[in-house]
């Protein structure tokens, strides 16, 4: 009973998540790793040719109908590893390499199994956060700081109040997206100034502590002006996974007085 209570609650959980029911599954791929192309096809197309293809035009490998085997195309040749069945791994991507990836068996028709859609990116850049000007009263304390990444940079302003030692941050996150499509923001969090750089593939952080450059005025209970999404997600996660512990015990709790009874 509890088990299946547990499930339930993991398997809502999961719900939230996993609501991406598109055909085109998107992947991305830091430069120089590798990919695997996954299929699984639900009957063996004994008599067709399973192919896997790049951008619907140009053939990656083909698996042969028969006990003809398998023949990888000369641009890839010494990339392709072959996995389980149909499936393989795509070595060593390069920005080139981002594009539609489709496995197609071909018999009488075509027809389409699976489609990734993979974008190969570079490591982002690391960042420089540096306080830029401080100024000073008996009852504020403001500060602007500037967070720099290789191609981009960004402002922020945060006010400290001396006296319910809270620090704000005017005009909230404002996300930037820098010109290789990474995100560069810059927040407070729990008395720190965070500035974060980062894309699907890779993360760089630069982070100054408040209290030493307003000695005084800012307070641990500093708070933030916006919540960030990656926090946000974690509150949600934490709730659920208190109220999944809570029905647990309750049943447990329910079936011993039964018992007693
Ligand atoms: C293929 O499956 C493996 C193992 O389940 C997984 O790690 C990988 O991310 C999958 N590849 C893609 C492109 O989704
Ligand atoms: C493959 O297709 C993508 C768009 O889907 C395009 O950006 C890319 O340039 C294409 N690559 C090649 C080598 O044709
Ligand atoms: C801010 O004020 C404090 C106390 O008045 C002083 O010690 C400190 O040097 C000042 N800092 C700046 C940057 O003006
Ligand atoms: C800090 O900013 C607030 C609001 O803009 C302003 O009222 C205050 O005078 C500023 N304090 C200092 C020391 O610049
Ligand atoms: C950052 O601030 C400086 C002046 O303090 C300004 O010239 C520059 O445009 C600002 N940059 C951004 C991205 O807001
Ligand atoms: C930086 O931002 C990314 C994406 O928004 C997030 O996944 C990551 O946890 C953040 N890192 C920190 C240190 O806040």
């Amino acid at each position: 009973m509890e088990l299946v209570v547990l499930l339930c609650a993991v398997s809502l959980l999961h719900s939230c998540e996993a609501r991406e029911s598109s055909a085109v599954t998107p992947v991305f791929v830091q430069k120089r790793e590798d990919v695997l192309l996954n299929v699984t096809i639900a009957d063996d197309p004994e008599e067709d040719t399973v192919t896997w293809r790049f951008n619907k035009t140009v053939n990656l490998v083909r698996f042969l109908p028969g006990n003809l085997g398998t023949k990888v195309s000369d641009d890839y040749s010494g990339r392709i590893e072959f996995l389980e069945k149909y499936s393989v791994k795509l070595k060593n991507l390069q920005e080139a390499d981002s594009g539609v990836y489709t496995a197609v068996v071909s018999g009488d028709k075509e027809k389409q199994i699976t489609e990734y859609k993979i974008t190969v990116q570079d490591p982002v850049s690391p960042v420089k956060l540096s306080v830029d000007s401080v100024s000073n009263s008996s009852d504020w304390c403001n500060l602007t700081v500037s967070c720099r990444a290789q191609d981009s940079h960004i402002n922020s302003t945060f006010r400290c109040d001396t006296h319910t030692h809270t620090c704000s941050q005017e005009g909230g996150e404002r996300p930037q997206v820098t010109p290789s499509a990474a995100d560069l923001h810059v927040y407070l969090s729990n008395g720190y100034i965070i500035c974060n750089h980062s894309n699907q593939v890779s993360c760089t952080k630069d982070i100054k502590i408040i209290e030493n450059v307003c000695p005084r005025h800012a307070g641990p209970e500093s708070v933030s002006a916006g919540l960030s999404v990656c926090l946000l997600k974690t509150a949600v996660l934490s709730v659920g996974l208190i109220i999944m512990v809570a029905a647990v015990i309750t049943v447990h709790l329910m079936e011993k007085l039964k018992k007693h009874k």
